[in-house]
């Protein structure tokens, strides 16, 4: 206790979405879903625990933070809390290298991270799934960050059946995603709320369910036979799946603008040329692109030749969690 404990968590993007939990309390999600993590974006996040605080104190990016961030993150705390048998409050440091509520995951690695830092300085000592399955409780996503490479969340039906497990550490596919940032601001519907509202009202939420469940298993065998080809396709066709569930859910809403509809394109017309490239989207408008270290001079010029405005990134496969 009283000691300062620093992780680190990259962020990870899903080739086959989480869109809906079962138990919103718990996050068990509908579906099992499947993720790259990612080398380029990443949270550090540092906790102590102390018992001269009166209440949780957090900063994140140096700014003092005092909004719903801070009541997710102390209401996430209270069971880091329980299960130390602790009752201090603590000071939280975080620092997110990737741009926050903007699609791009940073609930996945900040409460990776924060799992982590956490249940350290509070005295556990948790191994891998189990802090997997602290994570997911402040944010689905998180809980497959514990990990390196492709990871898997198993959807579970209960608090103690519902972690992520590694696929593949060392990724052996060449295989990355080009970022391609156009808008970095903070998105109006949280993944949160935007997941809730296409549970409750899209008319194909069932049908995802089951499609959900035939794609996971195909992704895992194209992963297995070093088949990217197989696996942009189906990443590209379940990520529009997804979003046809905000589509069709009423009142109907969206995470892509008139920019997201453009890459998309683009990334088509590439692989008319021959360029395998694929695209997915998550909760907010910034495409990924799935390609392989080979078309990545091709596809950033034809980027930068319709978008001189986009920010472009290339990450390839990440680590799994880490302490600092
Ligand atoms: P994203 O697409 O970035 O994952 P979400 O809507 O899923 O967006 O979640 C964004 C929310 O996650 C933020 O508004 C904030 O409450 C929380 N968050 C992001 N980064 C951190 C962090 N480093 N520590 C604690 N909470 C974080
Ligand atoms: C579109 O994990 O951010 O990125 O569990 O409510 O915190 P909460 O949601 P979050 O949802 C991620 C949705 C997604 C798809 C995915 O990462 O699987
Ligand atoms: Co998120």
């Amino acid at each position: 206790m009283n000691k300062k404990v620093t992780a680190r968590a990259h962020t990870n993007i899903a080739l086959i979405k989480y869109w809906g939990k079962k138990n919103p309390e718990l996050i068990i999600p509908t579906t099992s879903s499947l993720s790259l993590t990612l080398d380029q974006f990443y949270t550090d996040t540092a906790v102590v625990f102390n018992s001269n605080l009166s209440h949780d104190e957090l900063t994140l990016n140096g700014q003092p933070i005092t909004d719903h961030t801070l009541l997710k993150t102390s209401t996430f705390l209270d069971i880091v809390r329980q299960m130390a048998g602790i009752n201090t409050f603590a000071r939280i440091e975080s620092t997110n290298h990737v741009p926050t509520a903007a699609g791009l995951a940073s609930s996945a690695s900040g409460f990776a991270a924060l799992a982590a830092a956490s249940s350290k300085a509070a005295g556990l000592n948790l191994d891998r799934q189990a802090l997997s399955r602290l994570a997911r409780r402040g944010s689905g996503s998180a809980s497959r960050s514990i990990f390196g490479g492709f990871a898997e969340w198993i959807a579970g039906e209960d608090d103690l059946t519902s972690y992520a497990h590694p696929i593949q550490e060392n990724v052996t596919m060449d295989i990355q995603m080009l970022t391609v940032v156009l808008d970095g601001s903070v998105k109006k519907i949280g993944s949160r709320q935007g997941m809730q509202h296409a549970i409750a009202t899209s008319p194909f939420y069932d049908t995802w369910v089951a499609e959900s469940e035939v794609d996971l298993v195909t992704m895992k065998q194209a992963i297995a036979n070093n088949d990217f080809q197989t696996l942009g396709e189906l990443a590209e066709h379940n990520a529009l799946q997804m979003h046809s569930l905000n589509f069709t859910a009423k009142p109907a809403f969206t995470y892509f603008n008139g920019d997201t509809l453009n890459i998309l394109n683009l990334v088509q017309n590439l692989r008319h040329q021959g360029i395998q490239a694929y695209a997915t989207m998550d909760a907010g408008p910034n495409v990924k692109i799935i390609s392989q270290s080979t078309a990545t001079q091709v596809i950033c010029e034809a980027i930068k030749k319709d978008f001189p405005n986009a920010t472009v990134e290339v990450a390839k496969p990440g680590p799994g969690i880490s302490y600092l």
